[in-house]
């Protein structure tokens, strides 16, 4: 077992891996993507599993006859920009390496089983992150969807269209749906839980809610040299006092905020910006608290504003709102995977394809332990022996789950 998944494994490392950060750049409807999406393919169609592509652009891989009753897995393959090898992936190669497993051991599932790749999970191209699961839940209007673009002004619906697939037919996929009857997704941690509490394997809990805004600060683009400073309307002080208010906020609120991503217009040494866009990222251990993260962020950027003679338009790019868990099948998981052991039941900050699944059918999560507990960042790792405990893992859930 653990060979087919070292060989998997080594199969798909070097695809979308960037040569001086060591980090991957896996973006949707990329060449990147069509490689990413081609290994998978041919791993699982090696399998004699069926494959196939949604009306949305999401991978299914089907052993027996796609249709009611079936048990799902999976993860996603797209990166963060120079992200690590192990989020999505880990889940994608050790469902094909569970599939080997249950195959090895002579079982056949007494219902469909299939292994998905959801498409822009990270939300790294388009901005909005599970927007394949999202749109076969209905969680975004395919609509909204179709006109998401890039930092190019490329749509959602012409990359897919240049990527050989119809944008015509995103959308909510009930059909689909209503034949899963369980969504397990493996995934590396992303946080040091399992280090400290010295367990290879955990199961998810819950997710906190989070959310993506926008913030667009326009100024006057002027002459670094011959502008006073009385006489400027600079949109980088109230950005900057608004990364310090987000600190703050996310501090008074036990919640966590991060402004990572910037662009600057016209972005030249010696000019003043004419524009500072900024995406915040917050996330919270409840609603109510999330939404006073974003409203202190907000009213400081607005003061801040202000004061410095600038405009502010704020939006909400997306929100994810929190997500219990199933707690039969999670408990019915952990007696599975643990032994003798009680296995960790850890609530988790990040965002997930089985988070959206969750609002439509029964859904659980496996972690593995992640030594360095960094993720989004080439630094994220999994040892070896743990992808093999993961496997054997979500073998064990397979073939309880399928009555194989
Ligand atoms: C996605 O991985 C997220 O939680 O941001
Ligand atoms: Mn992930
Ligand atoms: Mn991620
Ligand atoms: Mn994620």
């Amino acid at each position: 077992m653990s060979d087919t998944f070292d060989e998997l494994w080594a199969d798909l490392a070097p695809l979308g891996r960037h040569r001086s950060t060591g980090g991957y750049r896996r973006y949707s409807w990329t060449g990147a993507d069509t490689q990413v999406r081609d290994w998978f393919g041919a791993a699982a169609t090696a399998r004699g599993l069926s494959v196939e592509t949604d009306r949305n652009g999401n991978l299914w891989a089907w052993w027996g006859r796609p249709g009611p009753g079936a048990v799902v897995t999976g993860s996603h393959l797209d990166s963060v920009p120079d992200g690590g090898a192990f989020d999505g992936p880990l889940g994608v190669v050790s469902a094909l390496a569970a599939v080997d497993e249950l195959q090895r051991r002579g079982l056949r599932p007494a219902v469909p089983l299939a292994v998905t790749v959801f498409v822009e999970e990270e939300g790294a191209r388009f901005g909005v992150p599970c927007l394949g699961s999202r749109l076969i839940t209905g969680a975004i209007a395919p609509d909204r969807a179709r006109e998401l673009t890039d930092a190019d002004g490329v749509t959602w619906a012409a990359a897919m269209t240049d990527a050989g697939l119809d944008s015509d037919r995103i959308g909510p996929d009930p059909d689909r749906l209503a034949q899963i009857a369980v969504f397990v997704e493996l995934h590396v941690e992303q946080g040091r839980a399992l280090v400290h509490q010295d367990a290879p394997v955990g199961v998810a809990s819950s997710i906190w809610p989070h959310g993506r805004w926008r913030l667009d600060f326009s100024g006057q683009a002027d002459h670094a040299g011959t502008t006073l400073l009385a006489d400027r309307n600079d949109p980088m002080l109230p950005f900057a006092e608004t990364v310090l208010a987000a600190r703050s906020a996310a501090r008074a609120h036990d919640a966590v905020a991060t402004i990572g991503k910037v662009h600057v217009a016209p972005n030249g040494t010696n000019a003043i910006p004419s524009r500072v866009r900024a995406w915040l990222d917050a996330r919270a251990p409840d609603e109510a608290a999330l939404r006073a993260v974003v409203a202190g962020v907000d009213a400081a950027a607005r003061d801040a504003s202000a004061a410095h003679g600038v405009a502010l338009s704020s939006y909400q790019e997306s929100f994810s709102p929190v997500v219990d868990f199933s707690t039969a099948l999670r408990d019915r998981l952990a007696a599975l995977v643990g032994g003798d052991r009680p296995v960790p039941i850890l609530p988790t900050g990040a965002g997930h394809d089985a988070g959206v699944l969750a609002t439509a059918v029964p859904t659980a999560m496996l972690f593995v332990r992640n030594p360095t507990g960094v993720s989004h960042a080439p630094e994220e790792h999994a040892d070896a022996a743990d992808c093999h405990a993961g496997v054997a893992a979500l073998a064990d859930t397979l073939a309880e789950l399928t009555g194989a």
